[in-house]
């Protein structure tokens, strides 16, 4: 770290305030925020932490709606929830605020009156669904219809949940709006943009240039949003739930989510330091961190930085620690499909034992590739490693400690070479662990905690107290000497990433806090120094208990599955004859081009065999055309052709999906003759 900072603005993502938080978001983005926070207080460097509930968004005012209740409700009860259960599982916010409070509320709609009075927007008019009966626009999520690729019915305006694929509202065949049920006609509606083509050049050389050091992940994802190049994003909507446009002719328009969403971090330190918090985002000396997860990245890499530099005061992110995902025993976790482990259930359905999560989330943080909790690696973890290494060690000195010098640090007496060597190895363990924590690689850091314990348990089993102790008391003092001044090592080692079994541990050896730069000392607790009577750090986790959570998780995948079928049901038998109707073939995929200006729609120039033909399929998103080109695909023949996105389109192109909801093309193992029937 550039060492001119004198201080660090630390945010992490606000969660929408629409259900509770579940581990993905405590592995992705809060337990390595706070990890670094609590370091950084350590280290006595000037930090602010920054989180808060997003409340704004059409998934909030869906739910509220569903629910008979209002927006506002729906909030206000996740909101606690959620601050409730942060605050429960140690994550050390200096502030959690919300974005339905009066200070972001002034904040947001001063930037956006800012940015428009500079010339910052640009005004568009374009034509959206409108329903005429309810007099409202329709947001992508109040327009249902059938699904143009799988041809599922109750397809929302931006995903079909039938087949995962993701659409635009006018993609829908037959779209009907959610409110009346009647059919929504075009309107033209105007919105403020916010001109990303024209941010692209200094945003390229900041990432691109300035900022080889991110993530590559992080990186990665930038580069490629600048290589395709940027659009104009609206940052306004026709919605009653929101921040009103603070414009006279924005009648039922209010900021766009993720224009305001991000703002909160200035209104919540705003907030906290009524009087300073601009030094907190103005001045140049300070240093801004984001903590996010991979789905944030553009939002926090491009948007919001394009949105700051367009406001002109402020300072620029510094490092966007993004973390791939969390996934939940092999797939995805999701909320839509309850398939989650829910913090505030973790809390009570293992009280006490927030560092045990913590450490897990830790160890298998998702910080270069996606990655898998399971409630057996959880077990396991904490049996093996917490209980068998960390609290074994403890245990195992007080224990001696107590049982041959009453609980008293006893002097050291002579030390051997190897005395000499293993003090030498945990003096080196502080820079170990601070450059890695520097890095934003908190799961090496993490490890190194860990291998302190480690090497005390070595250094026991190799030295052999419990034997010596019947020849040479004094030297039996100079071992527990060391062992102990490891047990004192690890309470600050661990401070940051267990900061419940930091403060429990110094408990149990009387002490009320340490200092972080004391960490590799060997001299940290004096002779004659009293310890409290042993007690375990950890406890063992019983198959029981893991069961438990495994079987609802069972429950959950069979409700899924249960569910699954409902939405796709088994259609009414046909006759054989109605079968032979269908014409499907295999065909060689010749030419494959994305549908300009959709994200969903391919292109594809297919050999039937006696001609070339055109389909269009939504399978952009799974894809990429260049790798279709040359491979062999089975489609429909003779499907009536039909216009897609102004292209006709003649047949149609199988496919299933995973149990992501990602799309799989049907393609046959080995090549045949194009045009071949499938039958
Ligand atoms: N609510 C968003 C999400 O969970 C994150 C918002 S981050 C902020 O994906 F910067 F907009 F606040
Ligand atoms: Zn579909």
């Amino acid at each position: 770290m550039n060492k001119n900072f004198k201080r660090t603005t630390v945010t992490a993502a606000l969660p929408y305030a629409n259900g509770p938080v579940h581990l993905g978001h405590m592995a992705g983005v809060y337990v390595p925020a706070d990890i670094y926070v609590r370091y950084l207080r350590l280290k006595k460097r000037d930090v602010l932490f920054v989180g808060g509930s997003d409340e704004h968004g059409v998934p909030i005012t869906i739910r509220a709606k569903k629910e008979g209740i209002t927006p506002q409700d729906v909030v206000d009860r996740y909101h606690k929830l959620i601050k409730d259960s942060f605050k429960e599982f140690g994550i050390s916010f200096d502030i959690y605020s919300r974005t339905t409070s009066e200070t972001h509320k002034e904040v947001a709609s001063d930037f956006f009156k800012k940015l428009y009075e500079k010339g910052e927007f640009v005004e568009k008019t374009s034509e959206q669904y409108y329903d005429e009966e309810a007099k409202t626009f329709l947001a992508d999520r109040y327009i249902t219809g059938e699904c143009p690729h799988c041809h599922a019915e109750g397809a929302y305006g931006d995903q079909c949940e039938s087949c995962g694929t993701s659409l635009n509202p006018t993609d829908l065949i037959n779209p009907k709006s959610v409110i009346s049920g009647g059919k929504p006609s075009m309107k033209e509606t105007k919105h403020w943009y916010l001109p990303l083509d024209k941010h692209e050049e200094w945003l390229s050389k900041w990432i691109l240039e300035d900022h080889k050091e991110w993530r590559p992940n992080v990186y990665g994802q930038c580069k490629s949003w600048l290589d395709m190049g940027l659009q104009p994003r609206a940052v306004s909507r026709d919605l009653s739930w929101g921040i009103p446009v603070p414009l006279a002719d924005a009648e039922g328009k209010v900021l766009y989510v993720w224009f305001d969403a991000p703002i909160g971090y200035i209104s919540n330190t705003k907030e906290l330091l009524p009087d300073s918090w601009e030094t907190w985002w103005k001045d140049p000396e300070t240093r801004l961190v984001h903590f996010i997860g991979k789905d944030n990245i553009v939002f926090h890499c491009i948007v919001f930085p394009a949105m700051l530099k367009a406001e002109g005061s402020y300072i620029l992110p510094d490092n966007v620690p993004s973390n791939e995902f969390m996934n939940l025993e092999g797939d995805k976790i999701s909320t839509s499909r309850n398939w989650a482990v829910w913090l505030h259930e973790y809390l009570k359905d293992f009280p006490g034992k927030q560092d045990v999560l913590r450490y897990v989330l830790t160890a298998n943080a998702p910080e270069t590739k996606d990655n898998d909790f399971t409630w057996k690696d959880f077990q396991a973890h904490n049996n093996s490693e917490l209980v068998g290494i960390y609290g074994n060690f403890v245990n195992r000195a007080l224990v001696l400690t107590h049982k041959y010098f009453e609980g008293k640090v006893p002097a050291i007496a002579n030390l051997t070479d190897y005395d000499k060597e293993t003090l030498a190895e945990f003096s080196s363990i502080k820079e170990k662990i601070e450059g890695y924590l520097e890095d934003f690689k908190f799961r090496y850091a993490q490890r190194e905690a860990m291998n302190l314990a480690r090497i005390g348990n070595k250094y026991l089993a190799d030295t052999e107290p419990w034997k010596v102790a019947k020849t040479d008391m004094s030297r039996v003092a100079t071992i527990m000497n060391i062992s102990l001044q490891l047990v004192a090592n690890l309470a600050i080692a661990f401070e940051p990433f267990l900061p419940f079994s930091s403060k429990k541990l110094r408990a149990l050896i009387q002490v009320d806090s340490f200092e972080w730069d004391e960490l590799g000392s060997t001299s940290l607790l004096k002779e004659g120094h009293q310890l409290s009577k042993p007690e375990l750090l950890f406890d063992k986790i019983e198959d029981e208990e893991i069961e438990i959570q495994i079987e609802r998780l069972r429950k959950i995948k069979e409700e899924n599955d249960k569910m699954n079928h409902k939405a796709n049901p088994i259609k009414p038998n046909i006759e054989f004859d109605d079968f032979l109707k269908l014409d499907m073939r295999v065909g060689t995929v010749l030419e494959c081009v994305k549908v300009p200006k959709t994200d969903k729609l391919l292109q594809f120039k297919i050999e039937d065999g006696l001609n070339q033909r055109t389909i269009v399929s939504g399978i952009a998103e799974f894809y990429k055309p260049e790798d279709l080109v040359g491979k062999q695909v089975c489609f429909i023949a003779n499907l009536a052709p039909r216009k897609l996105r102004g292209v006709l389109s003649e047949g149609m192109i199988l496919s299933t999906e995973d149990s992501d909801g990602n799309l799989v093309l049907l393609q046959p193992k080995k090549e045949v003759t194009p045009g071949n029937e499938i039958k």
